[in-house]
């Protein structure tokens, strides 16, 4: 997959490209990332990027005849891409939107910076608006960082074991049960009989069921989209008898 990135912020990018797995992804030319700065396109005596909204409001906003040709040249680089503003107001992203897009041949990713940029760029080159969260970023450098960690992972050949990826928290809608290493006892603390005992099938069954109380305490808004079977189903059945149980003062059985 090629990805390209545009920014005021290069250097930003540094650090977390090429370390871990996004390095081993663009080692084994599984990754091409292309950075891009937005000022190479900036022209006259100030190369100003930016410039002070229309109606006031204070902030500064990305000029549209600097960043619609800086997208258009980038987008003429390579293969037909969708152009994604990463943007506090555009569409949650998610694990879903992470898996369609490593299908992709080519993303093109436009970071925002200052209070905003002219909507005419949006009309005129961006094709899709994501926001990684319900907060406020200074820009769209680490959100983007965290779009091309979320995609480039479900990459065939990324992960080193096969399937990784769909073992993950969120790949069924429900988070991931807790995780042990030796030794076998810390401080006191044991790894539970059922893992240490190498019973397959009941190993699997003690996993998904932590992977169910967690979700159910801490992200019961998952549950409502989560794939669940039927076992599934009456082990959250347990969990709703035990905590009406606790409400009225009497005991699960
Ligand atoms: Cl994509 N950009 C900025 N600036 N802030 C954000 C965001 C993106 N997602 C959440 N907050």
């Amino acid at each position: 997959m090629r990805v390209d990135i545009l920014t005021l912020f290069p250097s930003m990018f540094d650090g977390p490209m090429t370390t871990s797995m996004l390095w081993k992804a663009r080692d084994r030319g599984l990754l091409e990332l292309h950075l891009h700065d937005i000022r190479d396109w900036s022209r006259g005596a100030h190369r100003a990027v930016d410039d002070t909204p229309y109606g006031g409001g204070g902030g500064m906003v990305l000029k549209a005849d600097v960043v619609v040709p800086a997208v258009e040249q980038v987008a003429a680089l390579a293969a037909p891409a969708p152009v994604i503003l990463m943007t506090p107001q555009g569409r949650l992203f998610s694990h879903k939107i992470a898996v369609e897009w490593a299908a992709l041949p080519r993303l093109i990713l436009l970071c925002g910076h200052y209070e905003g940029i002219d909507e005419r760029i949006v009309e005129l080159v961006v094709t899709d608006e994501v926001s990684i969260g319900d907060y406020v970023l200074t820009g769209g450098e680490l959100a983007a960082m965290v779009v091309v960690d979320a995609v480039v992972r479900h990459i065939p050949g990324v992960l080193g074991a096969e399937g990784a990826a769909e073992r993950d928290s969120h790949a069924d809608g429900i988070l991931e049960g807790p995780q042990y290493t030796r030794p076998p006892v810390y401080r006191g603390l044991t790894v539970p009989q059922v893992l240490q005992a190498g019973n397959h099938a009941a190993m699997m069954r003690w996993r998904r069921e932590q992977g169910l109380r967690k979700t159910w305490r801490r992200r019961p808004d998952l549950l409502m989209k989560a794939s669940l079977d039927e076992e599934d189903r009456y082990t959250l059945a347990q969990f709703a008898h035990e905590d009406a149980s606790r409400a009225l003062g009497t005991t699960a059985e």
